[in-house]
């Protein structure tokens, strides 16, 4: 898969607004790969999506997004993949800033706490931002790598 594949997925409490936030993907041109879940019907627990998404931008690159009811659990299981950099942002300024900054590969949604406007907002933000490639910037991300390696086993 090339790296312009955005993969999204969501427990049941992100399942409504992941179904809007992959039709602005596709209205605007990007290919959205859902991995689930299917409906809201049920409970299903985020970290099973988190790791989905997570281990496939880790093993082919691309991107990620992913939905629950405050973004905080997928993100935090998302980033126990390497070389996943999974990032629950609240606003346009996190979002621009988690890519120019951060060089996130996941952007985390939380569908109890964003209007479905402003999660597309942000959504918009975040897939338009790259990293800025600035010299400090690539320190950082190589100290985060270095701890990758020292306290992954
Ligand atoms: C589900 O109730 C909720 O815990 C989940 O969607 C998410 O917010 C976890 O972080």
């Amino acid at each position: 898969m090339g790296n312009d594949v955005i993969y999204i997925g969501s427990d049941h409490a992100g399942y409504r607004l992941k179904l809007k936030i992959k039709r602005l993907l596709e209205r605007t041109g990007h290919k959205a790969v859902d991995v689930g879940v299917n409906d809201d019907r049920k409970r299903y627990d985020y970290p099973k999506t988190a790791a989905k998404v997570a281990k496939k931008v880790a093993d082919e690159g691309g991107r990620g997004i992913l939905l629950c009811g405050t973004g905080l659990g997928e993100a935090i299981a998302a980033n126990k993949f390497k070389g996943v950099r999974a990032a629950n942002c609240f606003n346009e300024y996190t979002a621009r800033m988690s890519r120019e900054h951060n060089d996130s590969n996941v952007l985390c949604l939380g569908a109890r706490v964003l209007g479905g406007k402003e999660a597309e907002k942000i959504t918009k933000a975040w897939v338009e931002a790259d990293f800025s490639k600035e010299e400090r910037h690539i320190r950082r991300l190589k100290q985060i790598k270095d701890i990758e390696k020292k306290a992954c086993r």
